[in-house]
């Protein structure tokens, strides 16, 4: 077996959480990618293959218990450890004001980037304790920190995010365990895309939001996420960093 550090992405298949493996793999990590789309992971295992580490890719749907429960049994049979997890995958839902915002939408929201992330968090905290080391990095967004209007489900299970990210910092320190999140501004990738219907306007004004005056890369981001797993932040635990230009020291 490899004495590389294993590194688990989850919803790695598209933006934040495919740079955040590419970058993982580039700091000498081999890497385990996890998503819903197949065929997308399938390429991005290819492309971690040729920087030259051990990459493989789990199809799970993070709000499936069970399935989340098997990704784990699973890295441990095949690698026997699991040094770093960056629990990613979120889905931003519909766009409208709390009062005209469906409860399905809410729970949907919920299951995924709260439920599904907290069952991870389950599964490597047991795992990383045992180890007596580990590091976890969970993708909030400046909507867990800041109010979004016609995302009010988004900002409600973010919060929870930076939330559910402190206790667990607590709970885990003396056990060799940090926790920490991570919370993107705008960031160009399908989710803004999706936001903000690549209509030129409204990119300006999301660009205007950040005092830098411009989105940011998922690169940006995933150098973010690489710097709080490795031990350079052997010392940081419990924080939500802000990766956002600038928007909320305004
Ligand atoms: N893009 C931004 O501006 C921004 C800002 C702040 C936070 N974030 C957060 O960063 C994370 C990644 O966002 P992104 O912009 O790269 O989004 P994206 O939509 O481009 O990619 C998200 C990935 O997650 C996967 N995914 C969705 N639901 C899943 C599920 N149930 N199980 C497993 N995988 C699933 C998707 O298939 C996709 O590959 C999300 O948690 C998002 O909330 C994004």
């Amino acid at each position: 077996m490899s004495t590389s550090p294993v590194a688990l992405v989850t919803g790695a298949a598209a933006g934040i959480g495919r740079a955040t493996a590419l970058a993982y793999a580039r700091a000498g990590c081999d890497v385990v990618v996890a998503d819903i789309q197949e065929t997308a992971l399938a390429q991005l295992v290819k492309d971690l293959q040729i920087i030259g580490v051990d990459a493989i890719a789990i199809t799970v749907d993070v709000s499936d218990i069970d399935a989340v429960r098997a990704m784990h049994k699973h890295i441990m049979e095949r690698f026997g450890r699991l040094d770093y997890a960056c629990n990613n995958a979120g889905v931003e839902g519909e766009n409208a004001p709390t009062a005209d915002s469906s409860l399905e939408n809410y729970d949907r929201i919920m299951n995924i980037n709260v439920r599904g992330l907290y069952a991870c968090m389950q599964e490597q905290l047991a795992i990383m304790s045992a180890q007596g080391r580990g590091s976890i990095v969970n993708m909030a967004s400046v909507a867990g920190l800041i109010g979004f209007p016609g995302l009010p489900a988004y900002c409600a299970s973010k919060g929870a995010v930076v939330q559910i990210t402190k206790t667990a910092a607590v709970e885990y320190a003396e056990q060799g365990v940090r926790v920490n999140a991570v919370c993107p501004g705008a960031i160009k990738t399908d989710m803004i895309d999706r936001i903000t219907q690549q209509d030129p306007e409204t990119e300006k004004q999301f660009a205007a939001l950040h005092p830098m005056n411009r989105m940011g890369t998922s690169e940006e981001v995933a150098n973010a996420v690489v710097f709080l797993s490795l031990p350079d932040a052997s010392f940081i635990t419990g924080q939500a960093l802000a990766v956002d230009g600038g928007m909320v020291a305004r």
